[in-house]
C-alpha cells in the first residue's frame, strides 16, 4: 500500500482572495491575534500543519512538523510525546518559532514565543479531537514499537484496532504520555503571497504598549 499522507491529516488547499485579505490590506490591522484568527481554520475545520523549531541541547536549531491543534485567541497549541527529544529542549529553553505554511503556498505566518506546557484538561479535550488513526498513532507510536519487524508492526496495530473496536472508533483516553504545548507568541510576521505583485510582510512585535507593526518586502 502507498500513501502520500497520513491518515488523519488531510491535504488542504487553501485558495485566497487577494483583494479582500487583511494581509494585502492599505490599512493592516493592529491586532495581530486578531489577524491570525481571521487566517487560520476555526473550530470543526482541517487542522493545519506547522514547523516547530526548538533550540537543541546541543544549542544547534531543531526543527519538526507537527499539527497546529488549536488556537486560542491568543495562545498557538500543539500535542506531542512527552519522551520526545523536542519535549526536552523546551524544558531546557522555552522559545520556539512556528511555521505555519498554507496549502498552495499563499501565505505564511510565522509566530515567535514561549512555550509552556498545557494543562492535562486542555490535552485530553484537544486528544479527543484527534482522528482515531491519530488517538492510536499517540498509543503506539513509541520508541520500543519503532525498532520492531515490520511484520510484527502491522500485527500490533491490527491488534490494538480488534480491542478497541475497529478503525473508526476513537479511544477517548490519551496514553500518559501525551503532553500539550501553548506557545504565547511575541513576534508575528504575516506574509501574503501575490500573483499581481510581490509578496509582502507585515510583522507585529509585542511591546509593553501593545503591538509595533512594520510592513516589509515578501
Ligand atoms: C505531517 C506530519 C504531522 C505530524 N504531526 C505531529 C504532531 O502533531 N505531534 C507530534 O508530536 N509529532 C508529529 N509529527 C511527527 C514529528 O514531525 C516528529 O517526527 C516527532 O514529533 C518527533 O520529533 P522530535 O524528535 O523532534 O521531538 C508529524 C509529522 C508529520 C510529517
Amino acid at each position: 500500500m502507498t500513501a502520500s499522507y497520513s491518515p488523519g491529516i488531510p491535504p488542504t488547499a487553501v485558495v485566497i482572495d487577494h483583494d479582500t485579505d487583511p494581509v494585502q490590506s492599505d490599512t493592516p490591522a493592529a491586532d495581530p491575534l486578531a489577524l491570525a484568527a481571521a487566517w487560520l481554520p476555526g473550530p470543526g475545520e482541517d487542522r493545519m500543519l506547522m514547523t516547530v523549531s526548538t533550540v537543541g541541547l546541543d544549542g544547534l536549531p531543531d526543527a519538526r512538523t507537527t499539527m497546529l491543534s488549536d488556537y486560542d485567541g491568543e495562545r498557538f497549541f500543539f500535542h506531542t510525546d512527552a519522551n520526545s527529544r523536542k519535549v526536552a529542549e523546551l524544558a531546557a529553553s522555552p522559545g520556539v518559532a512556528l511555521t505555519i505554511l498554507w496549502p498552495g503556498v499563499t501565505r505564511q505566518l510565522i509566530v515567535q514565543g514561549t512555550a509552556r506546557r498545557s494543562p492535562r484538561t486542555e490535552s485530553d479535550a484537544a486528544y479527543r479531537h484527534r482522528s482515531p488513526y491519530l488517538q492510536q498513532l499517540a498509543w503506539q507510536n513509541t520508541a520500543e514499537f519503532a525498532q520492531r519487524p515490520l511484520a510484527e508492526r502491522r500485527a500490533r496495530w491490527r491488534n490494538f484496532l480488534s480491542a478497541h473496536g475497529g478503525a473508526e472508533q476513537p479511544v477517548f483516553t490519551p496514553p500518559e504520555e501525551w503532553v500539550g504545548f501553548a506557545v504565547t507568541p511575541h513576534r508575528l510576521v504575516f506574509w501574503v503571497s501575490n500573483p499581481d505583485a510581490a509578496s509582502r510582510r507585515i510583522a507585529y512585535t509585542r511591546e509593553e504598549a501593545g503591538w509595533a507593526r512594520t510592513t516589509l518586502p515578501g
